[in-house]
């Protein structure tokens, strides 16, 4: 017995000297002085022992247990006075005149050139139309006089729905057509959104990109007309004259169909964002073609018009020098924070 005593004492000790904390202390106090504890224990196995014994043993258990808990005392004083001393210094470091800046977010590139180019169409008298992004193949591709057989119908050009007759709309093309079936002409709309393709990405193609659509339609109007509206929109976008080409192109919707691209802004002899020719393709545009205006309820023999859809996140690269079509969406805090 009396080993035993020595060795609860001197575990005792030693593991009071190491709490450093008002949370080990406790466990050492449930430890030794609990209801479950070591000296309960001790108690216990006094009652076996003799009565000899227990006049010689008896005492020391007290005073044992006296001791522990004048100790634990004095820790628990000691320890608690720290963690006063730790708390006032912390109060006294914390200096409330330090001013705390939040984080403050900015409007996204294509929240701005939106806002811009609408109003630069507004001006020029066209109205802003919408439409959904997920569209009818009859929108995306019948009304627009493209063949069953078009390349762009197939699953690895265009994200269809399981049911294969609702898609994300791969051009904002769909607009104009809900807008001649809703409107009798003279129509004159623009119409920005995004538009979705399933193809890989580099540094100017997205599968997810923004166009802006432009649409007019009256009983005049010519590819000097197109040309003219193209010229004047980016001009006012860009605030100076911006070198353009023009070349024939394909689009089952117009007839003659165009192709407009601008001068690489970001090299002089070519790079991976004009894929190394010197011109980014901008926009598709030509005169509708009698087939949509017919699928839209208007007399081609009455009617004439022109459209053009340009890649918006195209003109927004090239406004705000954005060399890479990736970091518009890369969500980066650095990137997003110069706008
Ligand atoms: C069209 O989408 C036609 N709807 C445009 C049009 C409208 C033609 C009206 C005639 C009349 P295209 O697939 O070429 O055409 O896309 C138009 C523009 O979107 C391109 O010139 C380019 O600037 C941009 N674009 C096309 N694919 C991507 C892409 N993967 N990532 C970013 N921009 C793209």
């Amino acid at each position: 017995m009396h080993n035993r005593i020595e060795s609860i004492q001197s575990h005792f000790t030693s593991e009071l000297t190491t709490s450093s904390t008002l949370a080990d202390l406790e466990i050492v106090r449930i430890k030794y002085l609990g209801r479950q504890g070591i000296l309960v224990d001790l108690m216990t196995e006094l009652k076996m022992l003799s009565h000899d014994d227990k006049k010689i043993f008896g005492p020391l258990c007290n005073k044992l247990k006296a001791d522990f808990q004048e100790l634990h005392q004095a820790k628990l004083n000691q320890l608690y006075q720290e963690e006063q001393n730790l708390l006032a210094q912390k109060a006294a470091a914390f200096d409330v005149s330090i001013e705390k800046k939040s984080l403050q977010g900015s409007l996204h590139p294509y929240t701005h050139i939106t806002r811009e180019l609408e109003d630069i169409f507004i001006s020029m008298g066209f109205a802003i139309a919408d439409g959904p992004e997920l569209e009818t193949e009859f929108h995306n591709f019948t009304a627009l006089n493209i063949p069953q057989d078009h390349p762009a119908r197939s699953e690895s050009d265009t994200f269809w729905l399981p049911d294969l007759h609702r898609l994300l709309r791969t051009q904002t093309s769909t607009v104009q057509i809900r807008a001649m079936k809703k409107n009798t002409p003279p129509i004159a709309i623009a119409c920005p959104g995004r538009v979705y393709r399933n193809e890989a990405t580099d540094a100017s193609h997205d599968f997810m990109f923004m166009q802006i659509e432009c649409l007019y339609i009256d009983k005049q109007a010519s590819v000097a007309n197109l040309l003219a509206v193209i010229k004047e929109f980016l001009q006012k976008l860009f605030g100076k004259e911006l070198k353009i080409r023009v070349r024939p192109g394909f689009f089952p919707f117009v007839e003659p169909g165009l192709e407009v691209d601008a001068e690489c802004p970001f090299c002089t002899v070519g790079c991976s964002t004009c894929k190394h020719t010197r011109w980014i393709e901008l926009m598709g545009a030509g005169i509708v073609h009698p087939n949509v205006l017919i699928h839209c309820g208007i007399d081609p023999k009455i009617y004439t018009g022109f459209a053009f859809g340009s890649g918006l996140t195209r003109l927004a690269m090239l406004k705000y020098h954005i060399s890479d079509i990736r970091m518009i969406h890369s969500g980066k805090i650095n990137f997003l924070r110069q706008f």
